[in-house]
């Protein structure tokens, strides 16, 4: 390391005096004798620490009648080891109340009772060499042990020492016993990155957590200090990379201006042991570099990366490489010069190899005018089409970084054939953590299972040895040594990173797999929860377990039997669309039409993908019978009535599927409300408020994509329930002051296919109650646009029991699907002929739109108390 990068960067400054902060408010605690509550209430925590709560443990379960290290000895002088001492005092301060000392020899142990040592195995070793361990601890591996009345935190390297930092305040935070304490770890994979979309300007490409943490106003912002924070959570993880810029990526940011910003976030990163490299746009050559060409295979263009790359590394030394997105979805590439992405990988590649540097060459590389009218296209070959043939020509400091699936993170799909297309070629898994097509963080969906199933899948692609696709990806089926996981994060600038706090566990999940995958998705929740909430049984049993249904139950409502997420594919990946995916040339087909659905991939008769997979994958695919029905539709065209394994008809099942999920997703809020006063209240609210939009915009898909059906097949739903919805009553049925009806598109994302706006400066809709007396849920559904933010009002006789505005701004400015919402009151009292009115009042391109009102008998028999967060929580 360079003297340049000696001196600790501001955002460790920042770090240090967040960690002061914290250590008094737990100090406080402390002194009012209320240290002893852990777990049981919820303290205020900074909503940015994530999993790194540092809250207090019952000490007793972690060292038994042992002595609390009361010092901490670091052994070795580089920063990441100076960063692991730091999170220790820091998590020992903050769990278990102590401030430690700390020591640079072993003079300062005298009058220790317990101490922490903190160094690499030649360090420990140098030190005290009865600590000599009979293995070498490999690169950023570690070894936890204790010894006597000294817990021995030894890594392989400085790295090893600080993931070793983090193994033991993982175990702290759970309430772990350290009594007999001997682990050995190592990373599965060298590559453990994560993608984050940041546009210069700002923006973040399919990021649903604020603006970008790293650039602002096309350059990289004056206040990175946001970087830190995330620097730790990733280190914690064992995330040893990041690349900073959208996949898209803008050719200006390799200007020198530029490296200089990107050097200031490499400082920061650095001391977390985690290297910053950048995506690349292969026409920069030409686009900033002044050349006629970007031809990968012209030395002009050779020698201008090679002079690029001495440049990023004049001032980024520990620079650690690039991604490569080319040809494809419009990105510049060698196809324009009949040269291949192994032409493209490996110019860059070489120019890096000096300095250490790698190339993820990106395998989403596909067609996206494909004809529609071509029963033998198919956008899910493109990836082995593209690259199988290439096997064994990439330098060996190029990785192919392939998403899990063959289309693009679609709520389920098999694993991508050129996971096994490729033996001699490094490969990594490319994950997506933001939930761009999973409900875009508004939604709770735990991802871990999803990837769990991609990682656990055999591909046969080889008899003597294992070949899952863990196997492959971290390099032990085909002995690549390169390779291992990505994961597509995009945290912004938001407190919790990514919007929706629950949904951190994604992220903690992604790098808890990408160091080991072999871990369990329901120990990887239950780690996260015990981190992020505390110890609490009822804490666990509730976040657990919501996180762990949210999948399938995501999956139920928005396109289950591997048809994919049925959302509209051409706009925001948000709400319901499934016309969208059909007749153009993004190739995300579905095939739907009278007589049955799917797209026909098999050898037989289809496009043929099926023979990209090795033959034993392959003939379980090819076979309708052994076909596994979750990837039915993915796999085959079948009509509507044809029988799944539980004997149940194709639409039946979609329609039941979509009912039960809907319902499933209104069982979420009440479970997280039992842990109220138990978690802290701020993100109690911010995760309440999601789960009661995730409830209504279930409901939402669910209508959508049934109607849809049901007109696209003409079979009814055997249980009556499309099309007939009781206590629903349309707002164009309504007695009208102002609003007109309009139409919406597509006609099934709004109830009998019309909406009202209001063209004044305020309009009502009103109708009569005609049913019993008695207590009801009123719900009023309208559209929250994204600019714009109308305000309404519901009354019940003169009275105005409701008021609220449309200011979630959700992600489109029409009214559809994206941005269908509801507002619902509780345990109204309603006499018959009683008049229920709603006011809207537009405000900006929003006309307060309307669509109906459903009124059910209430849940609750008494009107509930207002879950609503009060003002200054919102
Ligand atoms: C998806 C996503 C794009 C992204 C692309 C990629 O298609 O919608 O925003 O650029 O994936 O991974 O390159």
């Amino acid at each position: 390391m360079s003297a340049g990068f000696e001196n600790r960067s501001a955002g460790a400054i920042w770090l240090r005096w967040a960690v002061i902060f914290s250590v008094v408010v737990s100090g406080i605690a402390v002194r009012d004798g209320k240290a002893a509550v852990y777990g049981a209430v919820a303290r205020p925590v900074d909503p940015q620490a994530a999993w790194l709560t540092y809250a207090p443990v019952n000490e007793k379960k972690v060292f038994g009648a042992g002595a609390v290290p009361d010092t901490i000895l670091r052994l070795g002088d580089a920063d990441v080891e100076k960063t692991a001492e730091e999170e220790l005092e820091s998590g020992v301060r903050g769990m278990l109340g102590r401030v430690v000392r700390e020591v640079r020899s072993a003079d300062g142990l005298k009058g220790s009772k317990a101490f922490v040592v903190v160094g690499t195995q030649g360090e420990v070793e140098a030190w005290r060499p009865g600590l000599k361990s009979t293995k070498a601890i490999g690169a950023d591996g570690f070894r936890l042990r204790r010894d006597g009345n000294a817990i021995v935190v030894e890594g392989g390297d400085s790295r090893g020492v600080l993931y070793c930092a983090f193994a033991l305040l993982r175990l702290i935070a759970q309430e772990r016993s350290l009594a007999a304490l001997d682990v050995s770890e190592a990373p599965s994979a060298p590559v453990r990155w994560t993608n984050e979309w940041d546009n210069p300007d700002g923006s973040i490409e399919r990021g649903y957590g604020g603006r970008s943490i790293f650039f602002d106003e096309q350059a990289v912002r004056a206040d990175i200090s946001r970087v830190t924070g995330y620097a730790r959570l990733l280190a914690s993880v064992g995330i040893n990379g990041v690349t900073i810029n959208n996949v898209n990526a803008d050719p200006k940011l390799l200007n020198e201006s530029n490296l200089k910003g990107v050097a200031r976030i490499a400082d920061e990163f650095r001391a977390y042991g985690i290297r910053v490299s950048m995506s690349i746009d292969m026409s920069s050559p030409q686009a900033v570099g002044g050349l006629t060409t970007f031809d990968p295979l012209d030395p002009q263009v050779a020698e201008w990366w090679k002079a690029k790359v001495e440049e990023i590394y004049r001032f980024i030394p520990d620079f650690g490489g690039v991604v490569i997105k080319a040809d494809s979805e419009g990105k510049p590439g060698p196809m324009k010069y009949g040269r291949s992405p192994a032409d493209a990988a490996n110019v860059v590649a070489r120019a890096l190899k000096a300095h250490g540097g790698l190339v993820l060459y990106r395998g989403f590389v596909y067609n996206n005018h494909l004809d529609w009218n071509d029963l033998k296209a198919d956008r899910a070959r493109a990836g082995f089409d593209n690259f199988h043939t290439l096997d064994g020509t990439f330098e060996d400091n190029v990785v192919v970084q392939i998403k899990h699936g063959p289309i693009d993170f679609q709520i389920r799909e098999p694993v991508s054939p050129l996971f096994s297309g490729l033996k001699k070629t490094n490969e990594a898994i490319e994950l997506q953590v933001t939930q761009e097509y999973t409900g875009q963080q508004r939604h709770l969906v735990y991802l871990v299972p999803m990837w769990k199933d991609a990682l656990d899948t055999n591909t046969y692609a080889v008899t003597d040895k294992p070949s899952r696709v863990q196997d492959i990806v971290t390099g032990k089926t085909f002995g690549r040594a390169e390779g291992g996981f990505v994961g597509v994060t995009n945290v912004g600038l938001d407190d919790y990173w990514l919007g929706n706090p629950l949904s951190m566990a994604n992220l903690y999940g992604f790098g808890r797999l990408a160091w080991n995958p072999s871990l369990s998705a329901d120990a990887i929740v239950d780690e996260w929860t015990r981190q992020t909430f505390g110890n609490s049984e009822k804490v666990r049993a509730v976040v657990n377990d919501l996180q762990i249904r949210s999948y399938h139950v995501y999956e139920s409502y928005t396109g289950s039997l591997g048809v994919g997420t049925l959302t509209d594919i051409i706009g925001v990946h948000f709400g319901p669309g499934p016309e969208s995916a059909e007749r153009n040339g993004w190739g995300q087909w579905i095939r739907a039409d009278h007589e049955g659905v799917g797209m026909d991939r098999t050898v037989a008769t289809g496009t043929g993908y099926i023979g990209q997979y090795p033959p034993e994958l392959a003939a379980k695919y090819e076979s309708l019978k052994a076909c596994p029905d979750e990837l039915l539709l993915f796999m085959h065209h079948v009509p509507y009535k044809y029988r799944l394994k539980s004997g149940k008809t194709v639409i039946q099942y979609i329609y039941d599927s979509h009912y039960e999920g809907a319902a499933e997703a209104v069982e979420f809020a009440p479970e997280w409300e039992t842990i109220a006063g138990l978690v802290p209240d701020r993100t109690y609210f911010e995760v309440l408020r999601r789960l009661e939009f995730q409830a209504g915009h279930a409901e939402v898909w669910r209508d959508s994509i049934t109607q849809w059906f049901w007109k696209m097949s003409g079979i009814a739903d055997a249980k009556g329930r499309v099309g007939n919805y009781p206590g629903r009553f349309e707002a164009e049925a309504m007695r009208l002051e102002g609003y007109a009806p309009v139409d919406v598109t597509p006609w099934e994302s709004a109830s009998g296919r019309k909406a009202v706006v209001c063209g004044a400066e305020k309009c009502s809709a009103e109708m009569t109650w005609d049913g019993a007396d008695g207590w009801y849920d009123v719900a009023v559904r309208y559209f929250d646009e994204m600019h714009g933010e109308s305000k309404y009002s519901l009354e019940v006789a003169g009275r105005e029991i409701e008021q609220w505005k449309a200011d979630w701004n959700l992600p489109n400015d029409r009214l559809n699907g994206h941005t269908s919402t509801r507002e619902v009151v509780r345990g109204v009292a309603l006499h018959k002929g009683d008049v229920l009115k709603v006011t809207g009042w537009p405000n900006g391109m929003e006309k307060a739109p309307l669509d109906y009102l459903e009124i059910v008998p209430a849940v609750v028999t008494h009107a509930s108390t207002s879950k609503t967060a009060p003002a200054a929580v919102r």
